[in-house]
């Protein structure tokens, strides 16, 4: 689900990931994420269409990947993922959902803007993002890139 949805990104020549599974959050993460209750996924009409998984970060939590996949892209279920998921964030007491994402891709920064994140100011970036970033780094142009968050 994962590599069918960034194939959004394919035209973008931002980001392609490979059918070997390279690039795409592993087995160990998923199991990381489901451990620790936050790994959601979503159905739409009995078929899975979705998920969004997570990480505990010091006092927040690391929003690591969302996904729709194609067949169901814009129509809203996106929205839905990323508030359910900020709704079992805020449940856990945590202060905020923080995740790193595309300045000028239309489903990555504005969509997040669109849902109450706000852009991180480098100066508040904390050294799991700079970790974050210097693996990001190795596929990624890092200029593209931005840390958000929205505080709960
Ligand atoms: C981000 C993602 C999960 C959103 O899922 P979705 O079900 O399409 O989300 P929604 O329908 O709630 O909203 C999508 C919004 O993103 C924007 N958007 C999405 N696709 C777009 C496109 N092709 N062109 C322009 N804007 C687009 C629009 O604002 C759209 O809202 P609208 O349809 O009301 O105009 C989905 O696009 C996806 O899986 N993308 C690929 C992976 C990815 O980018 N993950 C996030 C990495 S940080």
């Amino acid at each position: 689900m994962e590599r069918a949805a960034a194939e959004l990104f394919r035209p973008l020549g931002l980001l392609t990931l490979t059918d070997d599974g390279a690039g795409v959050q592993s087995k160990a993460d998923h199991a990381r994420a489901i451990a620790n209750g936050l790994s959601l996924v979503l159905e739409c009409n009995g078929e899975r269409a979705g998920f969004a998984m997570g990480e505990p970060r010091d006092l927040d939590v690391y929003l690591q990947e969302i996904d729709v996949h194609p067949d169901f892209q814009r129509r809203g279920l996106g929205a839905i993922l990323l508030n359910a998921f900020i709704e079992v964030v805020r449940a856990r007491g945590a202060a905020s959902v923080i995740l790193s994402t595309f300045r000028h891709v239309p489903w990555n920064a504005p969509f997040y803007a669109k849902h109450g994140f706000a852009e991180l100011p480098q100066t508040d970036y904390r050294p799991w993002m700079r970790a974050i970033e210097q693996e990001q780094a190795k596929m990624l142009d890092l200029s593209t890139r931005l840390f958000m968050r929205r505080t709960l």
